[in-house]
């Protein structure tokens, strides 16, 4: 009998945790133990679903008291609410938290959490991002910010709700750490209007969004008379699920602390 590494996953019944629970009931040493999601998620009553029980923050510690780890695919304020409302069921478990767009309120939340449990926070659970990631930082440190200019191009699907993708953002940490500066000054949100002549250093971003498209990111090194360019594609929001999934068996046998994707890919 296989020692089964029991899950709980919040955002249950959006895309990302439906596509986790039928990955997790074809893993023998994996056991779905239930859901977290906002009373009436609208995933609720497709098929799909995982079974039940489905608890919300603030009665969901009977469920985690079951659970080896949590898995949270849903939105930075659920994210948030849970993380207040379940500080003592969630205390000892693995926490894997994909959910983009955290603000710095979750953040913290998240570092607290980390002293009590191994918690892996990661905008981009596949193995080619982060990759993607170091093959960005190398170019940005050997392409100076004066001859090299960089656009970081994403596409998701018309139901993300944050833009620029954590993904793109990410990269766009890579390449600000490696050129020695904060993105937070080098961040151009597209461009419009009488931009003038493009800043040395700047980092623009540009989010397009539409159909059901599950992510793409394109990094442009432009310099003068060549262009580098670095992209990853998505073909399936399955390689993200797997990806939480190798996160969280990983996570299970490790001690409190905070960790990336490349922690766990030994990238
Ligand atoms: N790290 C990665 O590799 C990775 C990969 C894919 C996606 N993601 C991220 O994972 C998260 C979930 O993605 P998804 O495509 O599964 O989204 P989704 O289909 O919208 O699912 C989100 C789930 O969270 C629930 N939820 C609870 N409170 C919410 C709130 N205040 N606002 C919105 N939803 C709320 C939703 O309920 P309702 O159905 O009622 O809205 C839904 O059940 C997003 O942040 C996305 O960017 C990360």
């Amino acid at each position: 009998m296989i020692n089964q590494l029991r899950i709980v996953v919040s955002g249950a019944t959006g895309r990302m945790g439906r596509t986790l629970a039928g990955l997790i009931a074809a893993a023998p040493d994996l056991r779905l133990v239930g859901g977290i999601d906002r009373a009436g998620a609208r995933g609720e009553a497709e098929p799909g679903n995982p079974a039940p029980p489905l608890a919300q923050p603030g009665a969901a510690a009977e469920l985690l008291a079951m659970a080896d780890a949590l898995l949270d695919f849903s939105a930075p304020v659920f994210t948030a609410e849970l993380l207040r409302r379940e500080a003592r069921a969630l205390a000892g478990r693995a926490l894997v938290v994909g959910t983009t767009g955290l603000d710095e309120e979750v953040l913290s939340l998240l570092r607290s959490a980390a002293e009590r449990s191994p918690v892996v926070v990661s905008a981009n659970f596949s193995v080619g991002v982060n990759l993607l990631l170091g093959l960005v930082s190398e170019a940005a440190k050997r392409l100076p910010p004066d001859r090299y200019d960089v656009e970081i191009l994403e596409a998701h699907h018309r139901h993300k709700a944050d833009a620029p993708s954590g993904t793109a953002l990410a990269l766009g940490r890579a390449i600000a750490e490696a050129r020695s500066a904060a993105l937070d000054r080098l961040r151009r949100d597209g461009r419009s209007g009488r931009t003038g002549v493009r800043p040395a250093g700047e980092v623009g971003f540009h989010a397009i969004r539409g159909g059901d498209v599950v992510g793409e990111h394109r990094v442009l090194f432009l310099g003068p008379r060549e262009r580098l360019e670095l992209a990853h594609q998505a073909e399936d929001r399955a390689l993200f699920a797997e990806g939480a999934l190798v996160a969280a068996r990983w996570a299970a046998r490790r001690p409190p602390g905070w960790y990336g994707m490349r922690d766990v890919l030994g990238l």
